[in-house]
């Protein structure tokens, strides 16, 4: 591919997002990441060395000159939560597609906000749900379409961290519910094609410092969708064996499985038994295929070849569900949608 025909990229925030974005646009063929912006310079300018790059790096003051920059037609933006209305908005006011880490904004008005301006400028705006893109998660959703296992009458989703993120994260991050359990719903809701009528949550912290925050790192989830099938979500903060990630799908005529995943595929079989490797331990290595495929159908949806995969209506739903998740916990109640 020539160099022209790559689509220029300005990332915003090169943190633990960041760097797996900004890694696979300077490995994309497709792609050329001419912009980084951070508040910290050194850090970006650290990554863009190490990595034999010219891209420039910026502070958020200086950002109009990535968006008057005419090779720039997409960005990324990697920022904490509370930041990202902002740079969306600016971003599509000035002619970019935005590829938007989860949640796109804070509050319902906000994520509106910015898909209507997405829809006024007619550009792409993507909200990183990366699980759709794993592979093995998106084998068991074909199945479910292709009707292999008949009626779905339950999706159950296993989500535990393995370390807990850093107190700094925590506290910025909206709480679990949205920060979290917004991907499990989004995966059970686009699994099932439809929307709970009620939920229910129980939750606790384990963590006195998660629960000094009004916060909790152990979610449990019930969830009724008028098809009569039950969603469960299972989610903690911290796992000691590693990065948890399981889907299940029940039906009629079978059932499907998104099982954990090793770094090594071998098994030590000896005289009292045998012996797996631990199951992987983070985010970038579960979902590096992911996350490399996201990036892929978005530059797809910029050159007209894919239609976005997670629409406006997705991502209001997710969000509206995981409100009546966090007040059927605050509350204790079942609530209904
Ligand atoms: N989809 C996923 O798997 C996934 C995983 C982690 C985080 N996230 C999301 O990504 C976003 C960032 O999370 P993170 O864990 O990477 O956070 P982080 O704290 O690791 O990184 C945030 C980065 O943004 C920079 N920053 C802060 N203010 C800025 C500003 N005004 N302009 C530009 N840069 C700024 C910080 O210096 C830092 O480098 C959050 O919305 C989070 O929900 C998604």
């Amino acid at each position: 591919m020539s160099h022209s025909s790559r689509i220029g990229f300005v990332v915003f925030g090169l943190g633990r997002a960041g760097v797996i974005h900004s890694t696979n646009l300077i490995r994309n063929p497709q792609a050329t990441l001419k912009w980084i912006v951070d508040i910290d310079e050194d850090k970006a300018k650290k990554f863009v060395t190490e990595n034999f790059m010219d891209t420039q790096v910026i502070a958020p003051s200086d950002m109009d000159k990535a968006l008057l920059d005419p090779t720039v037609q997409a960005a990324v933006v990697a920022t904490p939560t509370e930041m990202h209305e902002d740079i969306v908005m600016r971003c599509l006011r000035a002619g970019k597609a935005v590829f938007c880490e989860k949640p796109i904004a804070p509050t319902l008005q906000a994520i509106e906000h910015c898909y209507k301006e997405a829809d006024n400028q007619h550009l792409p705006l993507l909200c990183a749900f990366n699980r759709r893109f794993d592979p093995t998660v998106r084998s068991v959703f074909d199945r479910v379409r292709k009707d292999d296992i008949g009626n779905i009458q339950v999706v159950k989703t296993t989500s535990r961290d393995s370390t807990p993120p850093s107190e700094g994260y925590i506290r910025i991050s909206g709480g679990i519910f949205h920060d979290s359990c917004v991907h499990d719903v989004d995966l059970i809701c686009w699994m099932l094609g439809e929307a709970p009528h009620t939920v229910f949550c129980l939750a606790h912290a384990f963590h006195a410092h998660i629960g000094a925050m009004n916060d909790v790192d152990t979610v449990g989830v019930v969830m009724k969708f008028p098809s009569g099938a039950i969603g469960q979500i299972d989610m903690s903060r911290h796992a000691v064996y590693g990065y948890d990630q399981r889907v299940e799908v029940f039906g009629s005529g079978g059932m499907l499985t998104s099982d954990n995943q090793s770094s090594l595929c071998a098994t030590y079989f000896h005289a009292s038994g045998s012996t797996q490797n631990p199951i992987k331990v983070s985010f970038p290595q579960r979902y590096s295929e992911a996350y490399e495929l996201e990036m892929n159908h978005f530059i797809g949806v910029i050159k007209h070849k894919d239609n976005l995969l997670i629409s406006k209506d997705d991502v209001l739903r997710s969000f509206t569900v995981v409100e009546a998740i966090e007040k059927s916990f605050r509350t204790g109640q079942p609530v209904s949608l």
